[in-house]
């Protein structure tokens, strides 16, 4: 991609590599410019298998989007959503239910403006470029409020982007679990180093990558990752690489290590204490007609494979 003068990707410093376009040049799309393409290639020195690895990565959010609308869940909240290019959110959901909403989240400006380009007319999809980590400024967005109904179950995606935020990530996934309504679906996958350590040369090199990044890498442990779902009850089978994730077809491949992934059941009663004020602002929203739920024709059958 060559930006043009009057191109908005002109005002972002694309000498930087980013974890957006980065990840989308391992997925083989064509949003990336020479520095992520540098980044991804001494990535894939690092780790022969990482192309694999993000492909994993990719179609595990492909099941478990199948698995929400298995549950009749149709709302989509996709936090680090990345550029949302062939195979993403809200085209596995449509190939299902064609109402889906979803609102694709992420903190760089080259990755939402793709995503407003590729999303152009669309009323039951919206970008917002904001950080994650002030979640009741994510849930307070006009864009959020418009397109989800917070007194529904909404699926939360967390894909492949937690091991880009430092610190208490689990502050953040508990203020959804007081904010979601019981039936909502927590989705995370994790980069850890597990069960190498974090001074192994090859984590060591993945980690210098990133470093040039805007948002370094902070791998986590199994536990760590496990602790992100305080307050939601893990479907089964549990916090697993992303390819062992509720497989659709039978393989003896060795898992890809890299990645954890794990789908959580929101089921906690509402909290008690005041609610955040990002729910009464989106409970208090005008909403876009309520789309049709999911057709029963093929909610069993879904629900029966899994
Ligand atoms: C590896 S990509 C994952 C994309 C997508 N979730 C997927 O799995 O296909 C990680 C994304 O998280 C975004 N990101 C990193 N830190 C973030 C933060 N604090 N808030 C919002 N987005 C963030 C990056 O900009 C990048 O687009």
């Amino acid at each position: 991609m060559t930006p043009e003068p009057d191109d908005p990707f002109s005002i972002v410093g694309l000498d930087q590599p980013n974890a957006a376009r980065i990840y989308d040049c391992l997925l083989g799309g064509g949003h990336s410019f020479a520095a992520d393409r540098a980044a991804a290639d001494q990535l894939v020195q690092a780790v022969p298998g990482a192309r694999d690895a993000a492909r994993a990565n990719r179609a595990f959010l492909a099941r478990a989007v199948r698995y929400a609308i298995g549950y009749d869940i149709i709302q989509f909240l996709d936090l680090g959503a990345g550029i949302p290019a062939a195979g993403s959110t809200h085209e596995v959901a449509r190939r299902l239910t064609p109402h889906a909403r979803v609102v694709y989240v992420d903190r760089d400006p080259v990755a939402v403006t793709c995503a407003e380009q590729l999303l152009d007319g669309d009323p039951y999809t919206g970008a917002v470029q904001s950080d994650l980590r002030d979640i009741h400024t994510v849930l307070a967005d006009a864009v959020t409020t418009r397109l989800l109904d917070f007194t529904q179950p909404v699926a939360v995606l967390m894909v492949a982007v937690l091991h880009f935020v430092p610190g208490d990530a689990a502050s953040i996934t508990r203020t959804l679990a007081d904010v979601l309504p019981p039936g909502s679906l927590l989705i995370i996958s994790h980069s850890t180093a597990e069960p190498t350590e974090l001074n192994d040369p090859t984590t060591q090199l993945v980690t210098s990558v990133y470093a040039g990044t805007p948002t370094p890498l902070c791998l986590r442990s199994r536990t760590q990752i496990l602790d992100l779902f305080d307050g939601f009850a893990l479907a089964g089978p549990g916090l697993v690489t992303v390819d062992q994730w509720r497989p659709e077809t039978n393989t003896t491949d060795p898992p890809i290590p890299g990645f954890l992934a794990g789908v959580g059941h929101r089921e906690r009663p509402p909290a008690t204490v005041s609610a955040p004020r990002a729910l009464s602002r989106a409970r208090n929203a005008p909403h876009i007609k309520q789309p049709s739920r999911t057709t029963a024709s093929h909610t069993p059958a879904l629900a029966n494979r899994l």
